[in-house]
């Protein structure tokens, strides 16, 4: 396993129950904390490509998508629900001596599938 930790916020800034919208090297990152929990994924929804935060929702231990309303398990990416759509990638975390928030992304850049899209309207 590669280390390529990023330090990204500080722990106290993410509320319980809340998302963040990050871009970590290039990735766009969002940080959630869940029952004090924190978890990082991407912030791209499976389905039509959407940013999940900032306007996801946050909720018993699932994220759900501000375009749709399809949800995510935030421990494991998987879509709930009878949709199916493919699973979030995640990221690794760590939260320093100092309470600041690293995340681990790939050594590579991300492709246009990793990148979020505006919603048409
Ligand atoms: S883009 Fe997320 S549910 Fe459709």
């Amino acid at each position: 396993m590669t280390d390529n930790y990023h330090r990204v916020v500080k722990g106290d800034d993410i509320a319980d129950r809340s998302l963040q919208a990050f871009v970590v090297d290039g990735w766009p990152v969002l940080i959630a904390r869940d029952e004090g929990k924190l978890h990082a994924l991407i912030n791209r929804c499976t389905h039509q490509a959407a940013a999940l935060a900032p306007d996801g929702r946050v909720r018993r231990g699932s994220i759900m998508c501000p375009l749709h309303g399809a949800r995510f398990k935030l421990d494991n990416g998987e879509c709930m629900g009878a949709t199916g759509y493919k699973s979030l990638m995640r990221f690794d975390l760590r939260v320093d001596a100092d309470g600041w928030i690293e995340v681990s992304v790939p050594d590579y850049a991300p492709g246009a599938e990793h990148l979020p899209v505006a919603p048409l309207v």
